[in-house]
């Protein structure tokens, strides 16, 4: 039992691992997005006061804008460690607020590679779980659509997220146009180390993980179906 257990820990050690990897390359991306707008800000204020057209208003304008930017980037350090952090133990948490902090994350960089998120939340319902987790299971669920639409050749790439409560519990639809599972490994995809992915690509573990994650939050639910040409992953807390 105890060795399983270490090996589970183990599992959610590479899997936040790699997850935090996706991360960073994101907040990297905002980062430097947001230093190039700073950049800009100081220089116009160089180059005014050079030409002596420098006044007052400018000044302000600018601190403004710039200091707003550096409050942006503190945030992303801030949702970056609580995301990063382990849950130490159970606590109430809003499943609509955590899909919006997740969703937060990867929406630049989704936008960024010609995919754009709809999302649908009807109403939130509050759970006791482990908020982190259970981010970090959204963000391997996002992450695989990502990975579908990215291999997929369709035109119009969208991810929709949908979540809603249903007979008193939380119901989390993610869905995407890449194409749908495979219907010959789609009873597989939940079995550790089970990837269609290229060598050194996918370690097969993110699914397996997600599963565990959900399931151990008030026996809740991850199941997997295509409708038409979409993938459509359910979770249920
Ligand atoms: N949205 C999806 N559309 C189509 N196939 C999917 C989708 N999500 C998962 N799969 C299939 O399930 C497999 C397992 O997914 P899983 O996240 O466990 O591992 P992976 O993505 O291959 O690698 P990693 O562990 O690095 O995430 C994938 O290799 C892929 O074949
Ligand atoms: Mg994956």
């Amino acid at each position: 039992m105890e060795e399983l257990r270490n090996k589970e820990l183990l599992l959610v050690h590479q899997g936040r691992m790699t997850a935090m990897g996706e991360m960073l390359a994101n907040i990297a991306h905002q980062w430097r997005q947001s230093l190039n707008v700073m950049g800009l800000l100081i220089q116009q204020l160089g180059l005014f006061s050079e030409s002596d057209c420098l006044d007052k208003q400018l000044v302000d304008v600018n601190v403004e804008k710039a200091m707003g930017i550096l409050k942006h980037l503190s945030q992303t350090i801030d949702d970056f460690r609580t995301f990063s952090e382990p849950d130490r133990e159970k606590i109430p948490f809003r499943i609509n607020q955590v899909l919006e902090k997740t969703l937060k994350f990867v929406g630049e960089l989704f936008t960024h590679q010609g995919i754009s998120i709809k999302s649908d939340f009807v109403q939130d319902s509050q759970v006791t779980g482990f908020p982190n987790e259970f981010s970090q299971a959204l963000l391997n669920l996002l992450l695989n659509a990502r990975d579908a639409l990215v291999e997929s050749r369709t035109g119009n790439k969208w991810i929709k997220v949908s979540s809603r409560p249903e007979n008193g519990r939380a119901v989390v639809t993610i869905t995407d146009n890449g194409g749908g599972v495979d219907e010959n490994i789609i009873d597989k995809i939940f079995d550790p180390y089970f990837t269609t992915k290229k060598l050194g690509k996918g370690s097969g573990i993110e699914l397996f993980m997600s599963k565990n994650i959900i399931e151990r939050n008030r026996g809740g639910h991850l199941s997997v179906r295509n409708i038409k040409k979409c993938a459509e992953f359910r979770i249920e807390v």
